[in-house]
């Protein structure tokens, strides 16, 4: 089911502050950079072998970002996995009892379609996962 690692989202409160400091750290440049409105973020991402690094900057304080770096500041948010059929993905862990922040599946970034998955049910990370066009 867990096809491959899609990307690792960082939040940050500098995005071209941090986007600067991964150029120079490892001399990388950004692939992709985009405003996701009705998520509340704005992210680069980084191409690192068949996955990304994907820095957040929150669009606002009221937005699971900003909340997020309000409560705990900048570091990993949460990791994206990729998967076929988005859809079997949610009903498996659906069935499995493990409680999901997006009950449907709905835009990503990148022409995806993603989901998340609470956290409470996995360690205490957030999941997301992403189907690719
Ligand atoms: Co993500």
């Amino acid at each position: 089911m867990l096809e491959d690692i899609d990307h690792v989202g960082i939040a940050v409160s500098d995005l071209d502050a941090s986007v600067e400091r991964y150029r120079k750290a490892f001399g990388v440049e950004p692939v992709h950079r985009e405003t996701v409105e009705h998520q509340g973020v704005e992210e680069v991402l980084f191409k690192v072998g068949t996955s990304y690094v994907q820095l957040l900057r929150a669009l606002g304080p009221d937005t699971p970002v900003g909340r997020f770096l309000e409560r705990r500041g900048e570091g990993v948010h949460h990791v994206g996995y990729r998967v076929t059929d988005i859809r079997a993905a949610l009903t498996r862990l659906r069935d499995e009892g493990l409680p999901l922040v997006d009950e449907e599946p709905r835009p990503g970034s990148r022409g995806t379609t993603v989901a998340f998955v609470h956290p409470i049910g996995l360690d205490g990370v957030l999941i997301e996962l992403v189907q690719e066009p």
